[in-house]
C-alpha cells in the first residue's frame, strides 16, 4: 500500500514556528515518526512539503496511479484553496486531512476547511499524533 504524505506551507518551519500553537517537534521528526509507523503497518511512504499551491496540485496529479492514499496537512491552503479541493476530487485518491492544532478552537477563518467534506476523515488537535492517527486510519481504510 502506497501513501503520499503532503505537508503544506510553513510546515517546514515546525519546531520554531509558533511553538505555543504547533509545539517544538520539527518536520523531520514528524516524518521520522511517520516512517517508523509506516514500517509497522507495511505502508510504503513518500513525503512532500511545499509552500506553493501549484506545486501541491502538480504533486497530487502525479500521484494518480502511484499512490493508494494521501495523508495531507494542507496548512493555510485548507481554508482557501479551491484548486486543492478540485485536484483531490479529480484524482479520486482517498485522503485524510490532518492538523497539528485544533482548527475549531482557533480563529473563525480556520474553522472552515474546503477539503473536510470530501476527505475520508479529519484529525485535528493532537500535534504530531494527528499525523500518526491519520496514517493508521488511512491504512485501515485502504486495507478494507
Ligand atoms: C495547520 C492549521 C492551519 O490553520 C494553519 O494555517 C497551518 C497549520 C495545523 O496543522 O494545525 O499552517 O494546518
Amino acid at each position: 500500500m502506497r501513501v503520499l504524505v503532503i505537508h503544506g506551507p510553513n510546515l517546514n518551519l515546525l519546531g520554531t514556528r509558533e511553538p505555543t500553537v504547533y509545539g517544538d517537534v520539527t518536520l523531520d521528526q514528524v516524518n521520522d515518526m511517520l516512517a517508523t509507523l509506516a514500517t509497522e503497518l507495511g505502508v510504503e511512504l513518500s513525503t512532500f512539503q511545499t509552500n506553493q499551491e501549484g506545486l501541491m496540485v502538480d504533486r497530487i496529479q502525479s500521484a494518480m496511479g502511484n499512490a493508494d492514499g494521501i495523508l495531507i496537512n494542507p496548512a493555510g491552503f485548507t481554508h482557501t484553496s479551491v484548486a486543492l479541493r478540485d485536484v483531490l476530487l479529480a484524482t479520486e485518491i482517498p485522503f485524510v486531512e490532518v492538523h497539528l492544532s485544533n482548527i475549531h478552537a482557533r480563529e473563525e477563518f480556520r474553522r472552515t476547511s474546503l477539503l473536510a467534506d470530501v476527505a475520508e476523515g479529519v484529525v485535528s488537535g493532537f500535534g504530531p499524533d494527528s499525523y500518526l492517527l491519520g496514517l493508521r486510519a488511512l491504512s485501515t481504510l485502504l486495507e478494507a
